[in-house]
């Protein structure tokens, strides 16, 4: 996978002087039937989380409240994308090297996989990385 496979899926936004709403489906606005969601929140200053690539799920994120960027690697270009509104979502596929940094203060990201969790699809090493993507290519 490449950073140009990175989508910023705009989901749909029903205004409303009541209040806006969002929503998604699983395998239409999400590209992919979701298996699993999972959130990040109460993230202290400065702190960074999931530096690390899925050898085969793909994830829809969403910063619900508050902004964060998502920083992609290919290992050869990155990519970060900013995320700011909870009608923008980043659909990243696997075979990427991701990590999620810069919250903002009582940000809320909100995660939906395409597995359920399993700790032998993570590469947790940036150089075992390099060589999954070399072999796989
Ligand atoms: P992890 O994905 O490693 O988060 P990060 O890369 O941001 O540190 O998950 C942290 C811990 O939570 C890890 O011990 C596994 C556990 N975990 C689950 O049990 N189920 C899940 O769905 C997720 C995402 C994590």
């Amino acid at each position: 996978m490449k950073v140009a496979d990175i989508e910023i899926l705009q989901l749909p936004k029903i205004e409303d002087e009541r209040g806006n709403l969002t929503f998604l489906e699983s395998e239409n606005h999400v590209p992919f039937k979701i298996k699993r969601t999972y959130m990040i929140y109460d993230v202290p200053g400065g702190e960074i989380r999931g530096s690390h690539a899925y050898k085969k799920l793909d994830e829809v994120i969403v910063a619900l409240s508050g902004s964060f960027d998502v920083v992609v690697d290919d290992g050869a270009a990155t990519r970060t994308i900013t995320l700011n509104r909870s009608y923008n979502a980043a659909y990243i596929p696997h075979g990427l090297w991701r990590t999620l940094q810069n919250f903002s203060t009582n940000s809320l990201c909100l995660v939906l996989a395409s597995t359920e969790y399993d700790e032998e699809d993570y590469i947790r090493d940036y150089n075992d990385f390099l060589r999954y993507n070399s072999n796989e290519k």
